[in-house]
């Protein structure tokens, strides 16, 4: 049984299936189309990446961080780097649908496969459920600028409605009207117009269940529209993040940049979450292998390039943010917007409105792409139902599965109030990272190809020790007191980091083992411990949950597994 739960899925066996075309009767003869190239795949990874993170999350994490913020956005930078190498080797060695999930079932075997794909289902439907009520928010300002008004009720979940209402009454009762906020009225505002039946009321977010409605459809009637829609938002959303960078950076007031770290180095990693959330998609266009001219070459240049482009301009965003005015002001949703209304200039502010719109509908185009290209994986090996992996024969999309993700999206986006989704969403995604990193450790010796992606070696033997010890001194007062105090439980992420780093260096050493994979694997761990107790705790009821479907689905019905018996 132990044995059975490690069976893995040989390369062989996985390019063997992409050449026969899955040839069973659910889906013989019907491909994907093979329509991406390096220029296609760029943008989409940009697509994927700049959205909600940098229209949003950035307002906090510069909050705490001050503008030391922009050396997270490095540190998280060189973290994503390590691992998109990784995704890169992966996907120029395993070229199927599938990421990180495919990628796992050739090196750690069936039941982290499983969990890994389990965990992308959670970084994109939950990460998508995020975006998509930021796409809202957004959405609604640009209507108004036009004049008109959605009602409150219908733009809004029913908790936040419920939450501001008492808010505001227990707000005017104790007399303290000035702490009355504009969005906590007009969310109480929801509350008290909304019609109802008894005591339940009617509170939607119908804009964010709008938008995952129609990019659900665009993504089922194919990856060309899919792809053309997807250009043309990026060329749109480049040319506003360099406008914001460029008009910015002439209303800078250097003063405002000191002091640089005004709430210490733990200030700026409070913002791990919201500055990784940013980062996240680049991973995403791994699942479009199939998809590709030349995945083992394309593949790897659009994570790289997308990622590399990504970070200087989230650079630049960064410092021409926390110049414009002071990091104690950048508490807001809209931050990109709210500096230019600061400065004066409200026309500009309606133009990054209008863009957010379409940056963060361009976010979830991608990501709704993504998740059904896994669920087909996880369906073609048997994990998930057979319906999962249908193609539908004039579209060629994998119909099923799309249209399950829309109402994995759609639904909770009409009811779920969503503040901490994006920390969710990050421990999801470092945590897929983290395995791809390990898992590129655990791949054979690879027998070089001309023409391919390969990750340069630098062997890690002598460098992990010095890394350890250099680790050990700048972490040494968390380290002392790992084993104190009332909130010991607390510090359980980081022990696992001690004993993972501790583990590692030993292998390193031992093995000789490839120092990107190492660094990208501690680094996205480290970054895991940096979010919050609750986060880990409701990652791993997520996790729970999945392993219960796997027993009580996937064990019985893998093609693996009855392929194992039969031999
Ligand atoms: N990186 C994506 C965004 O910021 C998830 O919206």
């Amino acid at each position: 049984m132990l044995k059975d739960l490690f069976r893995k899925k040989s390369l062989e066996h996985i390019l063997n299936d992409v050449k026969s075309g899955f040839t069973d009767a659910e889906h013989s003869g019907n491909h994907l189309t093979k329509a991406l190239r390096v220029k296609d795949l760029t943008l989409m990874g940009i697509a994927a990446v700049v959205g909600a993170g940098i229209f949003s999350t950035i307002g906090e994490a510069s909050f705490n961080g001050g503008p030391g913020v922009t050396i997270l956005f490095i540190l998280t930078a060189i973290t994503c780097g390590f691992s998109a190498l990784c995704y890169a080797e992966f996907a120029s060695r395993i070229p199927v649908a599938g990421s990180a999930y495919t990628y796992a079932y050739a090196t750690f075997g069936e039941l982290i496969a499983w969990i890994i794909g389990w965990d992308l289902l959670m970084e994109y439907a939950i990460g998508n459920i995020a975006v998509a009520i930021s796409w809202s928010t957004y959405f609604v300002n640009f209507l108004e600028g036009f004049g008109l008004h959605m009602p409150e009720y219908l733009t809004l979940d029913y908790f936040t409605a419920f939450r501001a209402h008492e808010q505001v009454q227990e707000l005017t009762a104790s007399g303290k009207l000035t702490e009355i906020t504009d969005s906590l009225k007009s969310a109480a505002l929801a509350w008290n117009t909304a019609p109802g039946i008894g005591g339940l009321k009617l509170i939607a977010n119908i804009p964010a269940l709008a938008i995952v409605v129609a990019i659900t459809w665009l993504v089922y009637v194919g990856i060309r529209e899919t792809k053309k829609a997807t250009n043309a938002m990026v060329f749109l959303k480049i040319a506003i993040v360099i406008a914001v960078i460029i008009i910015g950076f002439f209303y800078v007031t250097p003063a405002n940049w000191h002091p640089f770290l005004p709430n210490g180095f733990r200030g700026v990693m409070k913002g791990v979450s919201g500055v990784f959330f940013a980062y996240i998609g680049f991973d995403a266009i791994s699942t479009t292998a199939e998809e590709c001219e030349n995945p083992q070459k394309d593949l790897p240049k659009g994570m790289i390039y997308s990622l590399v482009i990504c970070t200087v301009l989230y650079i630049l965003i960064a410092l021409v943010l926390t110049g414009m005015v002071s990091y104690k002001e950048l508490q807001v949703g809209d931050p990109l917007a709210f500096v230019f209304v600061k400065v004066g200039l409200k026309k500009i502010s309606y133009v990054i409105s209008i863009s957010a719109v379409v940056a963060t509908a361009s976010v979830l185009l991608i990501f709704q792409l993504g998740q059904p290209r896994i669920w087909m994986s996880m369906s073609r090996d048997g994990l998930l139902p057979k319906a999962f992996s249908r193609i539908h024969p004039k579209y060629h999309t994998p119909s099923f599965a799309t249209i399950v993700t829309g109402f994995v999206v759609a639904i909770p986006a009409l009811f779920m109030n969503l503040t901490e989704v994006t920390d969710l969403t990050s421990i999801g995604t470092l945590f897929a990272f983290v395995l791809v990193c390990g898992g590129v450790l655990l791949l054979p010796k690879d027998e070089a190809k001309q023409g391919r992606f390969r990750m340069p070696y630098i062997n890690s033997q002598f460098i992990a020790p010095v890394l350890f010890i250099i680790g050990l001194i700048v972490f040494w007062k968390p380290f002392l007191s790992l084993f104190e105090g009332a909130d010991v439980h607390e510090r359980f992420p980081f022990f696992l980091f001690v004993i993972l780093s501790a583990g590692l260096t030993v292998a390193a050493v031992i093995k000789k083992l490839s120092l990107i994979p190492v660094l990208g694997l501690l680094s996205c761990f480290y970054l895991m411990t940096e979010l919050t107790y609750q986060s880990w705790i409701r990652f791993l009821v997520w996790l729970i949950i999945g392993l219960v479907l796997y027993f009580t689905y996937g064990y019985k019905y893998s093609v693996i597994g009855r392929e194992v018996k039969r031999d």
